[in-house]
């Protein structure tokens, strides 16, 4: 029954599994960003816990631009199983630094799966992955400049007060 459903669809099977592998890593971005929101929110940073909660609509965005392309070639799309995510951070400042290092490997991710559909000469894959790359310079634009901020403004007195304040500004950008 597999094989035939197989040969309805030209999309191979490692291709299949890395595209729901990165489903799963979208939606555990998503979570993770929700948790970031929530510790910013009950630590006092109310325009971080905004700019948390967008990145958290946006990761969902990009788990369902693939799922959805899953389904439109054939594919199987998995429901993704979300493991258990980190609610707390010992400082501000290191909520951005893990957001950055989840975004760094969110590109990592992407870059490793359009090598391997160029290895399987799946150009519509690799086309359609294309967006992603573009906005993966996006994503780790603002985790940079987030923080940034923190060297900029420095943390002493009200500077977390500020830098709180720059980052509502990054999300009203964005
Ligand atoms: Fe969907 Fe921020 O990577």
């Amino acid at each position: 029954m597999r094989d035939l459903l197989r040969q309805r669809t030209s999309l191979k099977e490692e291709i299949e599994i890395l595209l729901n592998n990165q489903v799963k890593m979208e939606a555990e971005a998503s979570a993770k960003y929700l948790a970031m929101a929530s510790w910013c929110d009950r630590n006092g940073f109310k325009h971080s816990a905004s700019y948390f909660l967008k990145q958290s609509d946006e990761e969902r965005s990009h788990m369902l631009k693939i799922f959805n392309y899953l389904m439109t070639v054939g594919g199987t799309a998995i429901s993704p199983e979300v493991a258990a995510v980190k609610q707390e951070f010992a400082t501000f400042k290191s909520v951005f630094e893990s957001a950055l290092q989840g975004e760094i490997a969110v590109t990592q991710s992407i870059n490793r799966i359009v090598t391997q559909t160029r290895r399987e000469e799946d150009y519509a894959t690799e086309n359609f992955l294309q967006w992603f790359v573009k906005e993966q310079i996006e994503e780790e634009d603002n985790a940079r400049r987030a923080i940034e901020l923190f060297e900029v403004i420095g943390e002493d007195g009200s500077g977390l007060y500020l830098i709180d304040k720059a980052i509502g500004k990054i999300n009203s950008e964005d």
